[in-house]
């Protein structure tokens, strides 16, 4: 008997992040550098902002694409912070979280049969929303020695007739790595020659370390083929609120639009009002929240460095760091496993993050320095009672 559940939905499990959390609840005393969001709570005046505005009546549907005042503060923050020149009106589109603008483009951009281009590994959901889409995607992988950045010969080897879209994400998740400018430079003109769209998702623009954040849609030579896309819930702790954005060429954004319609209608509009105040409030406010992540990269990397077996190289963004483990475990999934059953530390198997990324657990740092400290100690124990 055929299956009542779609091929399309067949095509893609459940991530393995979801099975460690939920393996996670059986304890009461976890440390947990498994949850990819920020520890920290919106900024208070982002919230009192928004639930006022709910308040006066802002509680409608906006039109689809978001509300034009939003779109203007996005257009001015892209122009004025990423050097991108975007039309509010027809090159702006206010979706739910970066992840709904990047299944909106492929949705736009990809038939079945294509080929689409993303680092290995990857944010799971990369390759999850390009199997639903039929597509096939095509993995790049990327090096602990080139401190995982993505290369632009790695990706020309692997282009085919049938590449259609290339995905980005730099700073990265899960790797912690960040693409120099010059490289992107590389990989924009590579993308551009083969007619490749550029998918450039800068989730995590505003927390990079010894390197400065560059956004390859401010090449106005190659601004037909490059669709970047931003979130609000890393840089201003907004995860719950889900609002993030995308920039491109009109006649892509106006297509997204119309899916967008039919998918959620509009981003909701309290949320939108979030957005708004998040793009006012005093940069101190991120550059704090930057700040605390980058000594707990120290605390970490630090930690993780004096313990047998372990080692890490410093990432150079975001608040993850992609921990080497190979010489204790050729399998992250059952290291990482037995890291939770023996000493309660949850933390998430490379290999779930595409073939490339075994041998790797990734760990937040977005968390307490009382609890990174407490989370070095146990795996020190679990190093010294069941590694050789
Ligand atoms: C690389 C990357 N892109 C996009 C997202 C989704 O962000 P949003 O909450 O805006 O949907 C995440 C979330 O973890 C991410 O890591």
């Amino acid at each position: 008997m055929s299956s009542i559940i779609s091929s399309r939905s067949r095509r893609i499990e459940r991530s393995e992040i979801f099975e460690m959390l939920a393996r996670a609840q059986d304890y009461d005393d976890v440390i947990n550098f498994g949850v990819g969001q920020p520890h920290f709570n919106t900024p208070e005046e982002i919230t009192d902002y928004a639930f006022d505005q709910a308040k006066k009546g802002y509680t409608h549907y906006t039109v689809n694409a978001g509300d034009i005042k939003v779109r203007r503060a996005i257009a001015q923050k892209l122009q004025s912070e990423n050097d991108i020149e975007a039309d509010p009106v027809s090159e702006i589109i206010i979706t739910v979280g970066a992840i709904e603008a990047l299944f909106l483009a492929l949705m736009v951009l990809v038939e079945s049969g294509d080929e689409v281009l993303l680092q290995d590994p990857s944010w799971v959901n990369y390759e999850a929303q390009v199997k639903l889409m039929g597509a096939d995607p095509v993995r790049v992988p990327v090096k602990e020695e080139n401190n995982f950045a993505l290369r632009a010969e790695d990706i020309e080897r692997r282009i085919s007739e049938n590449s259609r879209v290339l995905m980005i994400n730099s700073p990265n998740n899960p790797t912690g790595g960040a693409i120099e400018k010059s490289e992107l430079l590389k990989i924009a003109e590579l993308a551009h020659e083969n007619d490749l769209m550029l998918l450039t998702d800068e989730t995590y623009e505003k927390f990079c370390y010894d390197i400065e954040h560059f956004s390859p849609g401010s090449l106005r030579k190659y601004r037909d083929n490059i669709i970047s896309i931003f979130s609000f819930s890393k840089v201003y702790a907004m995860t719950g609120w889900r609002v993030g954005f995308a920039a491109g060429p009109a006649e892509i954004i106006k297509e997204m639009i119309k899916v967008h319609d039919s998918v959620g209608l509009c981003t909701p509009s309290v949320s939108q009002a979030a957005a708004y105040k998040a793009l006012q409030v005093d940069d101190e406010v991120v550059e704090e929240m930057a700040s605390t992540y980058r000594k707990n990269r120290e605390l970490l990397v630090e930690g993780i460095n004096s313990i047998d077996g372990f080692s890490c190289i410093y990432p150079r963004g975001t608040f993850y760091a992609f921990v080497n483990v190979k010489d204790v475990s050729q399998n992250s999934l059952e290291l990482a496993r037995d890291m939770l059953d023996r000493e309660q530390v949850v933390t998430v198997a490379g290999s779930s993050f595409g073939e490339a990324g075994e041998g790797f657990l990734r760990f937040s740092y977005a968390n307490s320095r009382e609890n990174i400290e407490e989370g070095l100690e146990r795996i020190k124990n679990y190093s010294r009672n069941y590694l050789d």
